[in-house]
This record gives structure tokens, sequence and C-alpha cells, in this order.
């Protein structure tokens, strides 16, 4: 048998070799795979990384997803939209901290009027702005002419999480009936590639019924997919959802932790030059989390901008950070300094891999 040595030499990693890795269990291997990644992305991406301002602008979601905290039948949050003035409030925050990109994230609302609303919104903060930031969406599944709408007006990047590339996993997350289909997903993520967003998927590690072989094949699904930007992290329990109930089977936070990285390292190595970033739910398993993220190979930190009056009604799983305090770049730019890494601010961070790919029609 090959040594993880000798497999990460190999200039392509097969489906066994990534099944191989993904189960590293053994501190030495883990650490060489997590050194060649962060070699990887020395060369390709350098030691940068890019702050978003993440504002959650409404928790309304038409969809109850089995793992969710904010899935439509929890009824015991309450349910928000940010007002407009409060969204462009939070913007003007964003470019006075030098922020170069904000997420506008949401749950899943469907109606002509919330497709209208963001429209008008986008619009509005494009004159404000113009040209000093980009606007990433993520709020699920809409129609082709939506999003459409939504890149017309000025949107660059777009969020639809796959969440597992297993059409049978995927069913087993979600409840089975049409507002909860698997191919619909799928359609939308290559409308919104053909419309011309730089388009970013993920998935969750260590969802009950997951195998190391479905997370080896998420991996190739986005290399396949040539998909720009990536976020993935640990899945996290919320006591409110129906999922609560297979706490118990999950795999221990700390083990979830490693592979979770792992997952990261072994992105990078397949996909050198796209966008991966530390996610929050990383630092909600491990107080070191996302610093750990961008040492194996991620290089994009989303900072909550929500304000905190808010965030006890976004809980998408239980103890998610920064309910209490706020976030500030400062502070990160120092932390970030120790490991090496530095913030860009002069740069809006697209993903090189989205701009090799238009470059080239
Ligand atoms: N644990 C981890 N991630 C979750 N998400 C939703 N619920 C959880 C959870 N319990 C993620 C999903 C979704 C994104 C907004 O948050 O991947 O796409
Ligand atoms: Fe809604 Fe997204 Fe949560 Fe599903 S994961 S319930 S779509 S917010």
């Amino acid at each position: 048998m090959m040594t993880v040595d000798e497999i990460l030499d190999k200039p392509k990693l097969s489906r066994e070799d990534i099944i191989r890795l993904l189960s590293i269990s053994d501190d030495k291997e883990q650490k060489a795979l997590i050194r060649k990644a962060y070699a990887v992305k020395i060369k390709t991406v350098g030691q940068k990384v890019y702050l978003r301002g993440l504002i959650e602008f409404s928790n309304l979601c038409r969809k109850n997803c089995f793992y969710c905290g904010i899935r439509s039948e929890n009824h015991k949050i309450n349910r928000y939209s940010l007002s407009e003035d409060e969204i462009y409030r939070i913007t003007t925050y964003a470019i006075q901290r030098h922020f170069t990109g904000i997420v506008l994230q949401s749950g899943e609302q469907n109606s002509p009027a919330f497709a209208k609303q963001i429209t008008s919104l986008i619009t509005h903060i494009k004159k404000m702005t113009n040209p000093s930031l980009r606007i990433t969406m993520s709020a699920g599944e809409q129609s082709y002419e939506t999003y459409q709408e939504w890149f017309d007006s000025g949107v660059e990047r777009y969020l639809l999480r796959i969440e597992t590339s297993n059409e049978n996993l995927y069913n087993k997350i979600h409840p089975d009936n049409a507002v909860h289909s698997f191919q619909n997903r799928l359609q939308c993520l290559e409308n919104l590639q053909k419309i011309g967003f730089q388009t970013g998927t993920g998935i969750m590690i260590g969802l009950p019924f997951q195998t190391i072989n479905d997370l080896a094949d998420d991996l190739l699904f986005f290399k396949n997919r040539n998909i720009d930007m990536i976020g993935m992290g640990p899945y996290l329990v919320h006591s409110d959802t129906p999922f609560a109930r297979f706490s118990a089977s999950l795999l221990p936070p700390e083990e979830r932790f490693q592979l979770s990285l792992r997952m990261i390292a072994l992105l990078r190595i397949l996909m050198p030059d796209i966008n991966i970033v530390a996610t929050t739910a990383l630092q909600t398993i491990n107080p070191a989390g996302r610093a750990s993220g961008l040492l194996a190979g991620a290089n994009v930190l989303m900072l909550n901008l929500t304000p905190i009056t808010y965030h006890d009604n976004y809980l998408l799983y239980d103890n998610k950070p920064g309910s209490k305090e706020e976030e500030l770049p400062d502070e990160f730019d120092r932390k970030l300094q120790q490991i090496g890494e530095k913030i860009v601010y002069n740069d809006y961070g697209d993903s090189i891999h989205f701009t090799k790919r238009n470059s080239h029609g």
C-alpha cells in the first residue's frame, strides 16, 4: 500500500486516493496532508485572506430542511426581515471598514414581491457604492428569470450549497416533496453558471448517514462542475430540529473538525485556484477553527455584520458564535498576522478560477 506521502506526491489523485486521505486518523499523516495543501495555497492564491461582510437580512424560509434551525416548522424563533434602510446602513459601515464585498443571505422566499425587492435593493446599493463593492447573494433556489434579473441589477456572485452531491442522502436530509428537489437544486446551479455568476456551492460534513465515499464524491462533484467558490463546514446539531435525534450517532466533534480540515486541504489540492471559505461552523466546533481552516487551504472569511439583536433568530445550529460580540476586522488582522496570513483590502478577491474560466471564453 502507498504511504500518505507517496499519494501526496502523485500528480493526480484518484477517487481511491481521496478516500484514503479523507480516512487519515494518524496525526503525522494529517499534518502532512495539511502541509501539502498549504504549500499549494501559497503557490496559487497566496497567504492572503479576503474579507466579506455577511448580512443575514431575513430568516423567513419556505423550506423545512431537517437539519436547519430556521426551517419553517421551527416556531420557537421570531421571523424578521431587515428594512432597506438597515441594509444600507450596514453596507455603509462595510465600506467604511474597507470591505470589498458583502454577502446578502436569507432563507428561501419565492414570491415575485421578494424578487422585486431584491432587485431594487441591489440597484440602490450599486448606485450608492459603485464601483467599490462586490455583491454576493445567497437566497436559495429561484427561477432562471429571477437569477437573471438579479445578475443584471449587479449581483456578481451567488452561493447555493448542494448540501450533499448524493441524491439519496439529499433525500434523507430533506422532506420528500417538490420544494426540496435535488434535481431542481442541480438545475439552479447550472443556471447560475450559465448566467455568468461567480458560482459558489458547498456541503455539510459529518451529516447523519453520510459516508467518506460521499465526501470524496462531493469533492469530485465540485471539480467536475467547475465551481468557483466553496463553503463547507461541519454539520452541527440544532436541538429544535428533527435531526437532533441523531446526535448520539454523529462523529465526535473533534473528529468531525479534523475531517472538515482534511476536506478543505484536499479541495485546495484538487482545485488550486478557487476561493474557499473558512466557515463559521468550523469556528463553532473549535475556537481556533477559522484560523485552522485558513492553514488547511481556505482563503476567505465572512464576518457577520448582521445587527446583534437579530442573531438569536438566525441560529442555523446550536452555539453559533457571535451572538454577543461584534466581529472586528482589525482584531482579525492581528490574529491572522501571527499565522502568516494577511487580510487584503485593495482587491475584490474574485475567484481566480472564475477569472481564468471567463478569459478563455
Ligand atoms: N449545521 C451546519 N450547517 C448548517 N447549515 C444549515 N443548517 C446547518 C447545521 N445544522 C448550512 C447549510 C446551508 C447554509 C446556509 O447553512 O449548508 O446551506
Ligand atoms: Fe431554509 Fe436554507 Fe435552512 Fe433549508 S438550510 S431551512 S433552505 S435556511
